[in-house]
Formats: structure tokens, sequence, C-alpha cells
């Protein structure tokens, strides 16, 4: 089995972080964690009426399968409660530890490669123009029924991207040691095997 590793995956909205994250964690028999989830989790809890430290700090395993976590309102709303370092605070330790559980883990979020994980064996910065992450969001949406129109989806994307770069605790930026990948022209495919490849030479470094 392999010994601890941690791949940090991090970039803007819908990059694609996610469908590469899973893709490597299937490929190499990874755990993985969405931490994008943790933040919307604590940000549809805002939603409901409960104070963000509170939301943080009260989070469940039950609280992450909401089904309203993907909607454009719980997108902002995370954007909004990731903003407060409280809340980041209270997400760290869950974070640390499941980056360093044994038999490897893949994080992808915003802050993994500069914040939660800067050990991390591997870290990539996974990006796309702003025009072909906001269609391959509206893309999703629409695909999961949810009735959106192209010009919010990029509003959203947008503005969160603005408040996740200009925020002063643990903002999006790439982590000085990580490898950028740009899937604006790249396929799915493509984009998973860049990501695999990279994983596969720090594995092989380690012998
Ligand atoms: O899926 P998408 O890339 O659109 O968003 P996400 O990864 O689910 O993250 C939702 C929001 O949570 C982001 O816009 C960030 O504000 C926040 N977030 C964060 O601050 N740090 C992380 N490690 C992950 C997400």
């Amino acid at each position: 089995m392999t010994g601890t590793i941690t791949v940090a995956i991090d970039g803007p909205a819908a990059a694609g972080k996610g469908t590469i994250s899973k893709a490597v964690a299937a490929y190499f028999g990874f755990a993985h964690l969405d931490t994008g989830l943790l933040y919307r989790a604590v940000g549809a809890k805002v939603l409901d009426g409960v104070a963000p430290l509170e939301a943080a700090q009260a989070l469940e395993a039950a609280d992450l399968d909401r089904d309203d976590l993907r909607t454009p309102d719980v997108a902002q709303a995370a954007s909004r409660v990731a903003v407060l370092p409280e809340v980041r605070a209270a997400l760290l330790d869950f974070q640390h530890a499941f980056a360093r559980r044994a038999g490897g883990a893949v994080l992808d979020g915003r802050d993994i490669g500069t914040v939660i994980c800067p050990e991390a064996e591997v870290k990539l910065f996974v990006t796309a123009s702003p025009e072909i992450r906001a269609e391959r969001r509206f893309l999703e949406l629409e695909a999961n029924g949810h009735d959106v129109m192209r010009e919010e989806v990029l509003a959203d994307v947008v503005g969160r991207d603005d408040r996740d770069m200009n925020r002063v605790d643990a903002p999006l930026k790439p982590a000085v040691d990580a490898v950028v990948l740009d899937t604006s022209d790249l396929s799915i495919d493509a984009a998973v095997a860049a990501a695999v490849a990279r994983v596969q030479v720090v594995l092989d470094q380690r012998g």
C-alpha cells in the first residue's frame, strides 16, 4: 500500500478540479475530499439562519449529503462564509487529518497547496478561461435540472473568483511549487491524463 501522499488540487470555480480529483483518486486508489462541499454545507446552513461559526463547528457528515449544495445560491453563500477566518480555522483540522491519512489522499479546493497542506507531495493548480468554466458549469447545472441562465452562471463564477482571490485569509492563488494545468483546450481525458502523469512522476521518484 502507498504510504502517506497528498495530492492538492486547487483552482478557481468550475475549473474541472472535481472531475480530475475523482479520476486521480480512483486511478491510484486514494481517498478524495471535495473541500468546497464543506464550505457549501456551511453556506447552506447560514442560508437556513444558523450563524457561520456555529454552522462550521457543528458540521456533520449528513450535512454534506444535502441535495441543494450544488445550487448557485449555495455557491455564493459558501464564498461569503469562506472569507471568515474563524470558519476556515474550524474546518482546518479535519482537512489536515484527511490529507495525511494512510493510503493517499486527494483534496480539491482553493488553499490546499498553500495553507491546508503546504507539505503536499503533488500540487496542481487547475484553471481555464472564465467563459469556458462558466459554459461547463452551465451545462452541468442544466443537466442536473437547474433552471439557470448562461449570464447568471458567468456572473457567479467571476464574482466568486474575485472574492476568493481577494480575501485576506487563504486567498486563491497557485502555490509557488504548484504545476499549473490550463484545461481550456483539453478534453477531460487529456486533463486527467496530465494529472495522473504528474502523480506518477512523484511516486516513481519515491521508488
Ligand atoms: O465547484 P466550484 O469550483 O464552483 O466551487 P467549490 O469548490 O465547491 O467551492 C465553493 C466555494 O467554497 C468557493 O467559491 C470558495 O469560496 C470556497 N472554498 C474555499 O474557500 N476553500 C476551499 N478549499 C474550497 C472552497
